[in-house]
């Protein structure tokens, strides 16, 4: 028996939970559930956004199913999910993108790339941000480390050679954001050095959004800083097809936390038909995780086969479909 620590989240969070915990039910696999809470949850219930119960339940377990987790704009808490990577160091962000069947991918059958994100540090966590008292001025500090670069990278091009994929794209900044950015690629150059077998180029991020844009396939793994990594995965969850295909894994040494890269979506929250694919293919990557690649391709096959048969599909992908009727289709495809 595995045992999981499950965070069913704000907004949609606890309808595609609940979806995505149907279908692992239905595959039988042995694994038991730990339900804990963050965010707005579990400060109405605990008084504190991240209890000292999730993170011990967390430590304990070492692998996270996490639903999306409301932060406000601007003002007000910060990210939940930022706390989470820092304090279990989980380093390595990792998003596959790939087009599935009768959705409304750009490029149908084309995109098949996983954006590897450093997710510990740059300016996307948010370091010494102030505002100056007469609120005309706002700094952020920006801080890129050789050691966080390093096994970025490394991951990367590790990942390449354990499923097989043959090229790693370094996308950066270093012409202007010299310092940073060139020191990431600088890094990122030593490392690539270590892997011969594995096709290595540079793209600077600008050029890299607009060649995704035009021509995708060209793309296998790409590497990147955290914040050009958090734009780059949602423009590649557009390419195929939306948020709602999209999963994500926050890897660290001593925890792994698997998530949809989408958020809380309060715009649809409480109607039942937000599309659970995208945590259901985190849940995915966590059967990998685990060692159950075998159960993981099921999973997918499962998702692939219901997507093909348009069976109970929800809105986003053009259906009428709701939640948990479109995870009942997919569990009847396993
Ligand atoms: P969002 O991803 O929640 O929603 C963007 C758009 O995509 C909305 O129109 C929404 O309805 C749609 N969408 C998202 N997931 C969907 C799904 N599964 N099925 C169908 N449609 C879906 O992004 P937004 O609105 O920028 O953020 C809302 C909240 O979520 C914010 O508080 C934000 O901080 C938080 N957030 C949390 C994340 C996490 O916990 N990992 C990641 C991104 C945002
Ligand atoms: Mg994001």
């Amino acid at each position: 028996m595995t045992t999981i620590t499950v965070i069913r989240g704000d907004g949609i969070g606890p309808e595609i939970m609940d979806a995505t915990l149907h279908v692992l039910d239905a595959m039988q696999l042995g694994l038991a559930y730990e339900f804990e809470d963050a965010g707005m949850v579990a400060l109405e219930k605990h008084g504190a956004l991240l209890p000292e119960a999730t993170l011990d339940s967390i430590r304990r377990n070492k692998v996270a199913l996490k639903s999306p987790l409301t932060t406000p704009v601007g003002g007000g808490f910060s990210s939940i999910n930022v706390e989470l990577r820092r304090r279990f160091d989980l380093y390595a962000n990792v998003r596959p993108a790939r087009t599935f069947p009768n959705t409304r991918a750009r490029f149908p059958g084309k995109v098949d790339l996983i954006t590897v994100r450093e997710n510990t540090e740059g300016a996307y966590i948010g370091e010494g941000q102030e505002v100056s008292a007469d609120g005309e001025t706002a700094v952020l500090t920006q801080k890129v480390t050789r050691k966080g670069s390093e096994r970025i990278a490394r991951y990367a091009f590790e990942l390449a050679r354990t499923t097989g994929r043959r090229k790693v794209t370094v996308v950066h900044k270093a012409n202007i954001l010299k310092s940073t950015s060139g020191l990431f690629l600088k890094t990122a150059r030593e490392v690539a050095a270590q892997y011969p077998d594995i096709e290595c180029n540079e793209m600077i991020v600008d050029n890299a959004c607009m060649q995704l844009v035009m021509r995708p396939e060209q793309f296998d793994i790409i590497v990147t800083t955290n914040l050009f990594g958090d734009i780059i995965s949602d423009l590649c969850a557009g390419l195929v097809g939306g948020l709602g295909l999209a999963p994500g894994a926050n890897i660290g040494t001593e925890a792994a936390i698997f998530e949809a890269v989408h958020g809380s979506a309060p715009d649809i929250a409480g109607k039942g038909i937000a599309n659970p694919c995208a945590l259901l293919l985190g849940a995915a990557q966590m059967l990998d995780h685990l060692g159950k690649p075998d159960q993981a391709q099921r999973l997918r096959g499962a998702i692939i086969a219901t997507l093909e048969a348009k069976d109970s599909l929800t809105p986003d992908l053009g259906g009428e479909g709701n939640t948990l009727a479109f995870a009942k289709a997919i569990a009847s495809r396993l």
